[in-house]
């Protein structure tokens, strides 16, 4: 720690900012590119200031760098531009304004559909369509593809949101994006340049130890792992103004009813309506 108080190795700071300072790991080989990684944090407002003229294709290229499963790119994103869909879309999203203030909004798809044209081209039935396995690669890939192009975004210093708000009403939101049947929109991705009153910090994680297990699966260290996160969270939360309501109480909540999925508890049905009857 320099005399200021600000920790001066990156890889320090960067560790610390990530899992708070009693809960850094023992990281061993660094480069910026990971530095980058580290620094994620997401961001809720955006200055309208445009994106420089081809950032688009260079995020999808990032995009389909990603590994994707046999190659079967069972993935797209569409980029919305006009501002009456991106209203819409933030309406179906529980009215996220992010979604009309970012210059760039791209809704990442689960698409099974271009095997379907490709197998009705090709005059062969498409009969493992409707399995699971592929729903399962179509939404892994999306999720690749996206965080490729995150990564990519905040290497050229934009900031990104996630909106699994999307599947608040996935049926919606596939009629809103001209979505045809096997495609459904995984979730969105806010792009842009951050308000500075929107800027945000590292949000601490896990410690290590509750999600990284050696040969088998050990969870008997979970419960004072979890303590220690919440004590971390919390003192995150007050630093930052947020919700006081600790990650073990908000976890809670979540998983004691069907009613903490927030009305996505409905999701099987959404699913085969929009083309996924998951066998
Ligand atoms: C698949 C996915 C969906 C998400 N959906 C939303 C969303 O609808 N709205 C939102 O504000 N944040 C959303 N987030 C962002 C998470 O809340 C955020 O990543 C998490 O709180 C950790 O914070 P950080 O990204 O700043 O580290 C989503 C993240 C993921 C990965």
């Amino acid at each position: 720690v320099a005399d200021s108080g600000v920790i001066a190795d990156p890889k320090l700071a960067a560790l610390s900012a990530r899992y708070g300072d009693i809960a850094v790991p023992e990281a061993g080989p660094w480069n910026p590119t990971i530095g980058g990684l580290l620094g994620h944090r997401s961001v809720r407002g955006y200055v309208g200031t445009p994106l420089p003229e081809g950032t688009l294709e260079t995020l999808v290229a990032a995009a389909q760098s990603a590994s994707t499963s046999s190659n079967l790119q069972t993935w797209s994103v569409i980029a919305v531009h006009d501002a009456g869909r991106k209203a819409r879309l933030a309406k179906i999203t529980g009215n996220q304004k992010h979604i009309e203030e970012c210059p760039l909004f791209l809704a990442w798809l689960a698409d099974l559909s271009r095997l379907e044209r490709t197998g009705i081209a090709a005059n062969v039935p498409v009969e493992s369509l409707p399995y699971t396995e592929n729903f399962l690669i179509a939404v892994v890939d999306a999720a690749l593809a996206a965080q490729n192009a995150v990564v990519a975004a905040e290497s050229l210093g934009l900031y990104t949101v996630y909106i699994g708000a999307l599947r608040n009403d996935p049926v919606a939101s596939a009629r809103e994006l001209g979505l045809p049947p096997h495609v459904m929109a995984v979730f969105g991705l806010c792009v842009g340049y951050a308000k500075p009153e929107a800027a945000s910090a590292v949000k601490p994680r896990l410690p290590q130890g509750a999600v990284l297990h050696h040969d088998t699966y050990d969870a008997s260290r979970e419960q004072a792992l979890r303590q220690q996160y919440d004590a971390t969270l919390a003192a995150y939360s007050r630093q930052h103004d947020m919700a006081h309501a600790s990650w073990t109480d908000r976890l809670v909540t979540r998983v004691a009813s069907p009613k903490g999925l927030n009305g996505r508890d409905r999701m099987r049905q959404w699913l085969e309506a929009i083309g996924f009857p998951l066998r």
